[in-house]
């Protein structure tokens, strides 16, 4: 009933009176009061004025699975959301909700992870309700071997969703890093279940800092906070995400990975360029000179051969 209160006062354009909503639910007004409070303290901020009566003036900054749900345009991603206050990883949540059969689509939203994880081991840091931190699964007819395309797909998405909300540019570093002038503000981790010849479900995990304020970021990393000197709105922001993903999810399916991976080489930071690519101890220098269908980066050493890499780190060569 909470939640039909809700939507009620959402759509109203100014105040409504405790009659009014009591007569549209046939209940009390004293019940009505009970589940204003409720969302009082839920942090929806209603003006309540005798005569006049109740009016939503806004909503809580949390991404609770009422205020993502609410005008979303989506029609696959989001139609089921798990909402955690503070879990360890989304990623062990969808890991685990896969497993047990849940829908593609399915997104797994935290406001804090304790155990954040990024690429290759490293600790995605999460503090409370400043970054959007989510995981969905998508279950996708394509070879194991194709996954590192949804990451790039991903990557492309949130870059023009990110463009979107807030008008700034942000650059692409192969694979899944998000920049805005060569500062990393997010992140795309992709892990499957597969079978050798056939994905069974591909869960990918966004972390991305919105409001972090700089002193609290690791060095080389920014918000968008920090970017625009403006709060920006996490649940506008992660509807557009997830709209974006959606979108580019369809072209994929149509079109295949061509169209994706064009809109990627527009959006990439280093291709053209020198680079050094790490991985464990490995290192190779060289010019990043495209991305493949297969989503591996092509280097073209100084020998003048080509080397394919699958992955690792790059950063620019000196
Ligand atoms: C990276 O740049 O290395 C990828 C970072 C991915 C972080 C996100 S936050 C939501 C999801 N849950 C996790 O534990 N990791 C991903």
């Amino acid at each position: 009933m909470k939640d039909k209160v809700l939507s009620f006062l959402r759509k109203q354009e100014g105040f409504i009176s405790g009659e009014e909503i009591s007569r549209e639910f046939s209940i009390s007004r004293a019940a009505i009061w009970k589940h204003i409070n409720q969302l009082k303290k839920e942090g929806y901020k209603i003006l309540a004025v005798p005569h006049l009566g109740y009016k939503l003036e806004s909503g809580p900054d949390r991404l609770t699975p009422q205020e993502v749900s609410y005008q979303l345009d989506t029609k696959l991603l989001g139609k089921k959301i798990y909402y955690y206050a503070q879990t360890s990883s989304t990623m062990d949540e969808a890991m685990r909700l896969s497993l047990e059969g849940a829908p593609e689509g399915t997104l797994i939203l935290a406001e804090a992870q304790t155990k954040g994880r990024g690429r290759l081991g490293r600790d995605w840091y999460s503090p409370k309700a400043k970054g959007i931190y989510l995981s969905t699964i998508l279950r996708p007819k394509i070879l194991p071997n194709e996954t590192p395309k949804l990451t790039l797909m991903v990557a492309v998405a949130c870059a023009q969703a990110i463009n979107r909300i807030t008008g700034l540019h942000v650059t692409i570093k192969w694979p899944n890093d998000l920049l805005i002038k060569e500062r990393k503000l997010g992140g795309i981790l992709t892990e499957l279940n597969a079978e050798a010849d056939s994905v069974k479900f591909v869960v990918i995990g966004i972390g991305i800092n919105v409001n972090n304020p700089r002193s609290s970021l690791p060095a080389k990393a920014t918000s968008l906070k920090e970017e625009i000197n403006e709060t920006v709105p996490r649940i506008e922001l992660l509807k557009r995400i997830l709209i974006e993903i959606e979108r580019c999810y369809l072209v994929f399916q149509k079109e295949g990975f061509g169209p994706i991976l064009e809109q990627w080489r527009q959006l990439s930071s280093m291709l053209g360029t020198r680079i050094r690519v790490n991985y464990k101890k490995e290192h190779i220098e060289g010019v990043a000179i495209d991305v493949d269908m297969d989503g591996s980066l092509l280097v073209r050493k100084d020998s003048g051969f080509i080397e394919r890499v699958i992955a690792g780190d790059i950063a620019r060569a000196r």
